[in-house]
């Protein structure tokens, strides 16, 4: 059996599955129910600073996206962070830890951008016996137009001197929240890590606004007519997320620092992906709120059957593993050539296929031969762009067939390089050339 124990900067938990910050883990009723249902972690819900009580809204505060199935694919949320007293909830954090020490629970924590603040909180966190913080710079509204969350999550230099502080105040390992609305996420991670921070985790929610009420013409969620740009999340967010850890794990001045991977996680598979992508572990939040706790059990006997299945034995031997075939474009071979391929008895014969070549592709797939409605590919004129898979309604219907080294591209008439193996080293790569130069 597959070995799923993680350690992460030192936290250690039976799996590498935490929920994230947000409602699963704001009060000790869910936590608890939470780690019965198998989690292997927690992040709870975002703590502020002792003081005016924060309040949220009291209508909507969710936005969607849906599948033609009505399956939830992006979820916007105006929601803020805990509105439940501190000490209630260290007090809560506490006795859930004494519960169990196995898990792992960490303090998320947003407090003003001053010395003073962080000081204070620190020893309090502390005191609970958490096994570490998130700081959060990623929470997009409401806090950010109080100077906190992401309005400290885009400024690099406000990153660094915050970690800093928590580093010089505390003993518990630091996790640095990013915010994805910011151009380049490779600036907060180096800032980050600058300040000494033990790992970051991304992502956070994304600006967004899901809707608009064409009635009232307000963006949705609608409070009292009016809408404010919330957070998005959920499965539609995990290509960005995807995208946003490769950088951070390929960066060489990042290079090594752990990576907690969030954004999108459904199932088995969307976690491996972010772990194969450098990810030391993974954070999950609209999932469970969709699907609820137990969806925790599919993904570690999804995980754990993967990687039996392939050999690997503990998450050291997967972590990582696909960051070097991250490339830039540049870098991509040129002789490699594919062609789609058209599985004639599990056609429809709905011609998508041929529509999307036809009207926006390379004119590469036949609607009729001998004047009978017929899908087939014209290898010659096929670019292998794999448009034509991606709108197929019908899974494995179209697959790419790659043209072996040395046959013949019927497209341009060349024979395919048989050396294209050594692209790297190819004198048709441009980059090779210009490294030889
Ligand atoms: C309703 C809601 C509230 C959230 N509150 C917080 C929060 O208090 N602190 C935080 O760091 N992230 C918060 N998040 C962001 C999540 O922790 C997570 O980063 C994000 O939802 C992406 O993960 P997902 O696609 O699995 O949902 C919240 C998300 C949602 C949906």
């Amino acid at each position: 059996m597959a070995d799923l124990r993680n350690n992460f900067v030192g936290i250690k938990s039976p799996n590498p599955f935490w929920l994230a910050s947000a409602p699963p883990t704001d009060k000790a009723y869910n936590v608890e129910r939470a780690f019965k249902a198998g989690w292997g972690g927690v992040v709870w819900k975002t703590l502020g600073e002792q003081g005016p009580p924060v309040v949220n809204v009291n209508g909507p505060r969710y936005g969607a996206i849906w599948g033609a199935d009505r399956r939830l694919l992006g979820l916007n949320n105006i929601e803020l962070i805990t509105d439940r007293d501190l000490y209630t909830n260290l007090r809560e954090m506490k006795q859930v830890k004494m519960n169990w020490p196995d898990r792992a629970l960490i303090a998320s924590i947003m407090v003003p951008c001053e010395e003073e603040s962080w000081k204070a909180i620190l020893p309090l966190v502390e005191e609970t016996g958490a096994d570490g913080i998130e700081l959060n710079f990623g929470c997009p509204h409401g806090m950010s137009e109080r100077g906190m969350g992401a309005a400290v999550g885009q400024v690099p230099e406000y990153i660094e001197m915050v970690v800093r502080w928590c580093k010089q105040y505390t003993r518990m390992p630091v996790i640095t929240k990013l915010t994805p609305n910011i151009t380049d996420v490779r600036k907060p991670a180096r800032a980050a890590k600058s300040g000494g921070t033990d790992a970051v985790s991304l992502i956070n929610t994304i600006n967004s606004i899901t809707s608009v009420n064409l009635d009232t013409f307000a963006p949705e969620p609608s409070i009292d007519g009016r809408g404010s740009h919330g957070g998005y999340c959920g499965p539609a967010v995990k290509p960005i997320a995807l995208n946003m850890v490769a950088e951070i794990a390929r960066d060489p001045e990042t290079y090594g620092l752990p990576i907690s991977g969030i954004g999108g996680i459904t199932t088995w598979r969307d976690a491996a992906e972010f772990l194969v992508l450098g990810a030391g572990n993974v954070q999950v939040c609209t999932a469970a709120m969709t699907y609820g706790f137990k969806i925790v059990q599919e993904m570690i006997t999804g995980l754990s059957d993967w990687m039996d299945a392939k050999g690997h034995r503990s998450l050291d031997d997967i972590t990582g593993r696909a960051v070097p075939n991250v490339s830039d474009w540049q870098y991509l071979n040129l002789n490699y050539i594919a062609k789609a391929k058209i599985d004639q008895d599990a056609c429809i014969k709905c011609g998508r296929c041929h529509i999307a070549c036809e009207d926006t592709s390379h004119q590469a797939i036949t609607q009729f031969v001998d004047g009978v409605r017929h899908f087939e590919v014209m290898e010659d004129e096929c670019v292998g762009c794999n448009l034509c898979v991606n709108v197929c309604p019908v899974e494995n219907c179209i697959t790419m067939e790659e043209l072996p080294p040395g046959s013949l591209d019927r497209r341009t008439g060349k024979i395919v390089d048989p050396n294209y193996a050594n692209w790297t080293t190819h004198p048709n790569n441009p980059m090779a050339v210009q490294a030889a130069e």
